[in-house]
């Protein structure tokens, strides 16, 4: 089990999916499920769905999270959305640089850094993505990879700037494959994660980050992986969007308690 120190977090990370009618009865159901839950919950609907969806949770302990946000706070920046527009919508959290959007649209980690100024500047809590290729963890490269996504995405910050952090490891080749990373491959990668923290950073934040695991997490893997000392949570994709399967994942059950 994580320490008791860091509160289990569970996001789900809806990507491109659903129309505004779906949005609010999935939203709904999971708020209505939420309750006695052992973690915090956060879903991360698109843009379009953030208003709609962010009314349905208002009042409940079910946090609103965007997929991503723009490092400039208003201008000419056509199709672009900003921290501020995000906090006016009830948004409590943004994922900062998706493999998806580093992959597919080119973002780099100095734009991760960025992005993520931009959002702890208005309150809004990063959930900052990293991950390696499977070519990478073949080559061996993984933690060279981590380390050096780290380093970009977390330039110039003071430690106390950092405090509502969160880091989400994603390793690409886990993403929408339905292959999981072992709880043994994914801690490895966290505890690697916070010890680079401790290094960058400071012991003390580094003990208190919240590391989320993501990649293909589901009703049946999410007990083991939670049981890892260093895994604080999920980042769920294609399971956010099956009301049952993701009730069950944010009602993950510790060690004890599996039969
Ligand atoms: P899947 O859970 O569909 O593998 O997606 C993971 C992810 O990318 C969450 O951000």
């Amino acid at each position: 089990m994580s320490s008791p120190s860091r509160r289990p977090l569970i996001a789900g990370n809806w990507k491109m999916h659903l129309n505004l009618a779906e949005s609010v009865n999935l939203a709904k159901a999971i708020k209505d499920g939420s309750g006695a839950a052992p973690a915090e919950v956060v879903l991360c609907p698109p843009f379009t769905a953030l208003t709609v969806v962010g009314e349905i949770l208002k009042g409940s302990v079910v946090r609103l999270g965007a997929q991503d946000v723009c490092w400039e706070a208003q201008g000419a920046f056509t199709g672009e959305i900003s921290a501020p527009q995000l906090g006016d919508c009830g948004c409590r959290y943004v994922i900062i640089g998706h493999s998806e959007r580093r992959r597919l649209f080119g973002e780099a980690d100095w734009q991760v850094q960025k992005k993520i100024k931009a959002a702890l500047g208005v309150g809004l809590a990063p959930i900052m993505c990293v991950g390696e290729t499977l070519d990478e963890r073949e080559e061996q490269k993984t933690y060279r990879v981590l380390q050096t996504q780290l380093e970009g995405g977390l330039k110039e910050f003071a430690p106390a700037q950092l405090a509502q952090l969160v880091i989400a490891y994603e390793p690409v080749w886990a993403i929408g494959t339905g292959k999981t990373a072992t709880p043994d491959q994914a801690q490895q990668s966290h505890l690697f994660i916070r010890k680079t923290v401790a290094r960058l950073y400071s012991p003390q934040l580094a003990a208190g980050l919240r590391l989320l695991y993501g990649g293909s997490v589901k009703a049946e893997n999410v007990d083991a992986l939670m049981a890892r000392p260093d895994i604080d949570g999920a980042l769920v994709g294609g399971d956010s969007l099956k009301q049952a399967s993701f009730l069950r994942i944010i009602h993950f059950k510790a060690p004890s308690e599996v039969g």
